[in-house]
């Protein structure tokens, strides 16, 4: 059965139209749904296109206050959950609109040389300006949890990993100084992304401008479009303004990868908190238990930032699909931008949140660690290290070091084990000292280098971190 259709025809384009739209069909296009949490940067940028108007003089003075003491109290109708929601009414703009056009006359003048298109361009720039300090925000403090725990890991070892398999030794201060490396770049890349944010597309229109006098660049310093210099910064053509939704790819791109970060880590942790593991131990705040098995202690806040970053992944797809061989410039499809770019937001600030909280009550456990970490084969290389200092190539250490390993496996005894008359069997360069390769501390203090785990070096980066994050002010009000 078709469902009604509304009697009146829709209020703000509907002169051409002697019909509007069938429930059917506004149920299908409305927007307003979800494009309400634009309220407040729609009507940021309608304060600003009034005063603008003014100033050129297509609004008087009264009729601009007039509509920006409309547009506060309706903010504030909006803020306290008062504002009634009209689906028949589309999106966020025209619920507005419509409701200042109820309290005051002028308001049939505020859309002047404006359109949605340019309208929802600007209002999504303020968003996205606003979204990246409040990621930024979250992320200054994963990092702060991660520096401090580092600081407190300084002296726990355990064994890096290539191929899932024990590798060489490590810090735990420096494989977590390795997920603030990657949060920081995270960090840079919202901070990158908010500079491209921010250029005022107010003013492009539908799509080619108007005839009527604006002033571009009055609208862009009224909404903090601004460069370092405090110059106005608007776009430079009018049909990509309206149909450019680069940003929102950006954007939910720096998410996506986000997540794989959260994911990434994620996955680590959910192996060192397994029995086979055992480095740490999950607090029960963020751990679940079976309802079958009574014993189960189930790391699932870790298991959904992996999920999670799946769907940060398809939200990215979303978007690419969505704007893949549309033609200039908007096209209805574009309605579709904005639930994932939401979803973007909320999930990466909620994972960036539990990811922070997991690791700060993380527990880790010392035993399992050092446990581990006294594998001798974790410093098979510095033993080849040690012969390349006693003048055999590499190639050649690495062999003979390779052939002592299967002497121990033979042998079934650690390599630390054997006797220098059995390495010397292996490679003649072997000395008296050889044994000192497997003193875990030394190994440590020998990799000082820039980036590398020594005790030093970490303190090094621990500082810096500290200094970085110090400087760091970010608001994300
Ligand atoms: N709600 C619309 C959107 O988000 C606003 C722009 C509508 N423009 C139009 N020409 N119908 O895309």
């Amino acid at each position: 059965m078709s469902e009604k259709k509304t009697k009146t025809a829709q209020a703000t384009w509907g002169g051409r139209f002697n019909e509007g739209p069938s429930a059917l069909m506004l149920r299908f296009s409305e927007s307003v749904s979800f494009d309400k949490r634009l309220a407040p940067f729609d009507i940021s940028g309608s304060k600003a296109h009034a005063r603008m108007l003014a100033h050129v003089g297509l609004l008087t003075v009264r009729e601009r206050d007039a509509i920006i003491s409309g547009l506060d109290i309706i903010l504030r109708e909006i803020n306290s959950g008062k504002f009634v929601w009209d689906t028949t009414l589309e999106d966020v703009h025209m619920n507005i609109e419509h409701a200042l056009r109820k309290r005051v006359p002028a308001a049939a003048k505020l859309h002047t040389a404006r359109s949605r298109n340019d309208q929802v361009a600007t209002d999504m720039r303020l968003f996205f300006k606003h979204a990246a300090t409040q990621l930024q925000a979250a992320l200054k403090k994963l990092l702060y949890v991660l520096v401090t725990l580092a600081d407190a890991t300084r002296h726990v070892c355990i064994p890096g990993y290539t191929h899932l398999q024990r590798a060489q030794p490590v810090s735990v201060a420096h494989h977590l100084l390795a997920y603030a490396e990657m949060f920081g770049r995270d960090f840079a890349r919202f901070e990158a992304f908010a500079c491209n944010a921010n250029v005022c597309p107010l003013g492009s229109g539908a799509i080619a401008g108007t005839t009527l006098p604006i002033d571009r660049e009055f609208v862009a310093v009224e909404l903090g479009f601004v460069d370092a210099k405090g110059h106005p910064q608007v776009t430079p053509n009018s049909m990509d303004a309206v149909a450019d939704r680069d940003l929102f790819i950006e954007f939910a791109s720096a998410c996506a990868l986000c997540g794989v970060h959260f994911s990434r880590v994620a996955e680590d942790l959910i192996l060192w908190s397994s029995a086979e593991f055992g480095f740490a131990t999950m607090a029960d705040n963020f751990t679940t238990g079976s309802s079958l098995m009574p014993q189960k202690k189930n790391p699932d806040a870790l298991e959904l930032l992996r999920g999670k970053s799946a769907r940060l992944q398809g939200n990215l797809h979303t978007l690419l699909t969505l704007t893949k061989g549309l033609p200039l410039t908007y096209n209805r499809d574009l309605q579709e931008d904005k639930p994932p770019v939401f979803d973007s937001l909320d999930t990466t600030l909620l994972c960036i949140e539990i990811l922070s909280e997991t690791l700060a009550s993380m527990k880790l456990n010392p035993e399992r660690c050092s446990q581990a970490v006294s594998d001798p084969l974790l410093l098979a290389t510095d033993l080849a290290d040690y012969l390349v200092r006693r003048g055999v190539p590499f190639r050649d250490a690495h062999h003979a070091v390779g052939a002592v390993v299967a002497l121990a496996e033979k042998a079934k005894k650690p390599i630390s084990q054997l006797s220098l008359e059995e390495v010397r069997t292996i490679h003649i360069a072997f000395g008296e000292d050889w044994h000192k390769v497997f003193d875990l501390q030394r190994a440590f203090r020998a990799r000082e280098c820039t980036g590398m785990p020594g005790p030093k070096q970490v303190l090094v980066q621990i500082r810096k971190w500290r200094k970085t994050l110090g400087k760091i002010s970010v608001n994300s009000q």
